[in-house]
């Protein structure tokens, strides 16, 4: 480790003076500095400023999933950056290796797409389906379908119209978001809404019923897309019960209604499938992606269309000329050497049989933790868990929040060696990087465990 950064005040100040972070308590910042300052990482662990190595239990932000270190994509990224640095896709303009991922992304898809745009980022990629919907309907006139139909609890992103699409409250308060037409339904967590004594199909077609129900209020010609995350990740982990895709795209189905699916997090093998939409039987009308696209040593995401959806965009094309949309790094050279790079590895080296296998280990690990005084509920899919905390899990009382039970119990795995990520109130999401072995994941949970023994001692 490097001597002159171990715990380096200067470069502590320097953030806390001059750094501005996005999802983060600006006064406590402001106040204490970096919660951490991450050196270097190898593997699926990372090297802090003070001289620990933690196990990654949230993969960065869902998106590392090669770990740490790779050669082949460094040098992917190099020869492409020797070669060619940056190159337009504006006017028409193009470079080998986009037109190559454009190809290979779109033959990979869960159900046939033949378009894709690509951007820097989930929240660009998401924003661009929500003005291309908007774009389409125009063109095939039906401008009045603009609403957007998503979730309590989804993520979608932080530019200003994927924001209002996310159902998370604190991303809209004090911004006067969201913007109008932008509808929500229940979030699928089974634990915390079913009535007493409602089965999960049960569960599952009342949700459904409160989706048609909200198109038959709003008129189902005014609904642009119902927008959804396979398994909803920002929100906290949440794998949806038994029945609930199959209830939800009937009412998709009876209404014809534009299925966006948003792979930003379940796209690649997090669920043990490519896609997320394989793994919950979804027929996506679209699709967003980004996150382990490149493994995050690139920033990148790709939307995905299908031809029918395109060809209406034409007709608009063909009245002003120009698509007025894109952003200067779309389709970013050395990004797409680096995902074409990704997508290689993931083949050469069976990232989906790999995360088949050691999620037993990791589901079995998870679930037996659903003993533990403090853990009233835990689903999980692949290497994707989600774990809910309760003050009395039979009676589904949550603790009061003063408590900070959840960010105890992430502070003090972070304390033994873990970083997971605590999701009010009182959700933990576990998602280590997707190459993660065996004996790493019962190291994971062996530290997960203390930590929530920790907390149970304080708080008994
Ligand atoms: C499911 C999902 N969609 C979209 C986004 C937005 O992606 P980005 O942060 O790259 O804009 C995220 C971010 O975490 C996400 O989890």
């Amino acid at each position: 480790m490097d001597g002159r950064l171990h715990g380096d005040q200067s470069l502590r100040a320097h953030d806390r003076d001059h750094h501005l972070h996005g999802q983060t308590d600006l006064r406590r910042h402001g106040e204490d500095g970096p919660v951490v300052m991450v050196t270097e990482g190898d593997g699926v662990r990372f090297t802090t400023d003070d001289g620990r190595r933690l196990i990654d239990g949230f993969s960065g932000l869902g998106c590392v999933s090669l770990g740490y270190h790779n050669d082949r994509l460094a040098e992917a990224a190099k020869r492409q950056m020797d070669k060619l640095p940056f190159a337009p896709t504006f006017y028409g303009r193009s470079h080998p290796k986009v037109a190559e991922l454009a190809e290979r992304l779109t033959s990979m898809a869960a159900v046939p797409m033949d378009r894709a745009l690509f951007q820097c980022s989930g929240s660009e990629a998401n924003d661009s389906m929500i003005k291309f919907l908007w774009y389409r309907n125009i063109a095939r006139g039906q401008p009045e379908r603009r609403k957007i139909v998503s979730r309590w609890r989804g993520y979608y992103g932080n530019t200003v119209a994927a924001v209002s699409a996310s159902g998370q409250p604190h991303m809209h308060a004090k911004f006067g978001l969201p913007l109008p037409g932008f509808l929500k339904l229940s979030t699928p967590n089974y634990y915390l809404g079913h009535e007493e004594g409602e089965s999960e199909e049960e569960f599952s077609n009342r949700m459904a019923r409160e989706f048609e129900d909200l198109l038959l209020a709003e008129g189902p010609e005014t609904i642009a897309a119902f927008f959804a995350e396979p398994m909803q990740s920002g929100g906290g982990a949440i794998r949806p019960p038994q029945g609930y895709w199959q209830a939800m795209q009937a009412v998709i189905r009876r209404y014809d209604i534009h299925f966006h699916v948003d792979e930003v997090v379940c796209g690649f093998g997090r669920t043990g499938h490519l896609w997320g939409a394989e793994a919950f039987g979804l027929q996506p009308d679209s699709t967003s992606c980004a996150k382990a696209l490149t493994a995050a040593f690139f920033p990148m995401s790709a939307l995905m269309i299908k031809e029918d959806f395109y060809r209406d965009m034409l007709r608009n094309a063909d009245e002003v000329g120009v698509l007025g949309h894109g952003f200067t790094y779309a389709g970013h050279p050395v990004g797409a050497a680096v995902a074409l790079e990704a997508l290689q590895i993931y083949e050469d080296i069976d990232l989906i049989g790999h995360v088949r296998r050691v999620s037993a280990r990791f589901l079995e690990r998870c679930e037996a933790l659903a003993e533990h005084p403090l853990v009233a509920d835990v689903r999980g899919i692949g290497l994707f868990c989600g774990f809910q905390l309760m003050a009395d899990k039979r009676a589904r009382r949550p603790f009061a929040p003063g408590l900070k039970v959840g960010v105890r119990v992430q502070d003090a795995a972070h304390d033994r060696g873990l970083y997971l990520r605590s999701i009010p109130p009182d959700r933990l999401s576990f998602m280590p990087p997707l190459i993660i072995e065996e004996d790493e994941i019962d190291e994971a949970a062996d530290i997960l465990e203390q930590a929530l023994d920790a907390v149970w001692q304080e708080i008994r």
